[in-house]
């Protein structure tokens, strides 16, 4: 049987050997209290890399995101985010868990919501309406397709939070796929955010963690919020050698990702029964659409199966495709292959 191609997710990368040489030999100490040599220099790494004053290694994006979400608001506020936006979707209403915040949600095309819909979201500072607590954006956009949020747009809705008094947080879980497909660097695309937070762990290859970037007063804050939230590491410093690895390594190869995608987009696009708009695949992600003849997702996702290609559904007739590490052009080639088999 052939081995499986993994399209699910740039999360499911497995760590390689030489990240798990960095790993083995990395120096370590208790991050609780600030004295992991290696988690230290994963921050200042990544604090320079974002021309920020200060950074902070997290578990998870989503930890990062609520995080920042809590040090930027109080109890009671609202959240300005996109309609598909991962902190509204995929994060278990965390804001309203932990940090008592509610969605303002705005509608914006692929995930990147016009400057205009921001402003009307605001609350005016009225007692008797919730205060908006903060903006958070994303970039790239994951359910819109892996889409770049428009820089000029990105750049209007920050003026706009500067002249209201409102924070700009950036999930920023995938900029480096952003950075790479403008050629341009990180700290340019995430300039006038308060905060930014962005993952290690998925197209850059690390196995866990993610960081959070801001001022050193923001960062003071949200290292006692990470602790609160449970999020304290001890030894981190093997988890944080692979992130100094990946940051390291796996940063221009994302360009390999972004043309594996555009590649698979296109044939795909060429399969009856399949739908797929070439023009959108701007990163490491491709939304397949399916109609007749093909099946529906689910059906055609457990037919892949078969052929050893893992895609999960995300609706009845729409299906992810992520490209990553270890994806390579010739299982593009293979997965090209098995969809045009599957949807018979
Ligand atoms: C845009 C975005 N933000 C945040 C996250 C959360 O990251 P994690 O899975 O590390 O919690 C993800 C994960 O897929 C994501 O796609």
């Amino acid at each position: 049987m052939d081995s499986w191609i993994d399209l699910r997710s740039d999360t499911v990368t497995k760590p390689t050997e030489p990240m798990r040489k960095a790993m083995y030999e990395a120096e370590v100490g208790d991050d609780v209290y600030s004295e992991d040599p290696t988690v230290n220099a994963l921050e200042e790494k990544t604090a320079e890399m974002f021309a920020r004053e200060a950074a902070l290694f997290v578990p998870t994006g989503s930890m990062g995101n609520a995080v920042c979400l809590e040090v930027l608001t109080r109890p009671g506020s609202e959240v300005i985010c996109d309609r598909l936006s991962h902190v509204y979707n995929y994060e278990l209403s965390s804001m309203a868990v932990l940090s008592g915040l509610t969605p303002r949600v705005v509608d914006g095309p692929q995930g990147a919501p016009f400057p205009e819909q921001v402003e009307e979201a605001i609350h005016p500072p009225l007692y008797y309406v919730a205060p908006t607590g903060c903006i958070s954006l994303e970039n790239t956009a994951n359910i819109a397709g892996g889409r770049i949020f428009p820089e000029k747009r990105m750049k209007q809705i920050v003026a706009l939070a500067r002249k209201n008094n409102i924070p700009v947080h950036l999930d920023g879980a995938r900029i480096f796929n952003a950075a790479v497909a403008l050629s341009k660097e990180v700290a340019e695309l995430t300039a006038g955010m308060d905060c930014v937070m962005f993952c290690l762990s998925k197209g850059l290859g690390a196995p866990v963690g993610s960081m959070v970037l801001g001022s050193r007063e923001f960062i003071r804050e949200a290292r006692r919020v990470r602790k609160l939230f449970g999020g304290g590491m001890r030894q981190a410093g093997i988890l944080a050698a692979a992130g100094i690895y990946a940051l390291d390594n796996n940063v221009p190869r994302l360009d390999q990702d972004h043309a594996n995608a555009r590649r698979l987009a296109e044939e795909l696009s060429q399969i009856d029964g399949l739908e797929v708009d070439t023009e959108t695949v701007e990163t490491n992600i491709i939304m397949v659409g399916t109609k007749e003849p093909a099946p529906g997702a689910e059906k055609l996702c457990r037919r892949l199966e078969s052929y050893s290609v893992q895609v999960d559904p995300l609706g009845p007739n729409l299906t992810r495709l992520v490209t990553h590490l270890d994806v390579s052009s010739e299982d593009v080639v293979r997965a090209i292959e098995a969809f045009r088999a599957a949807v018979k």
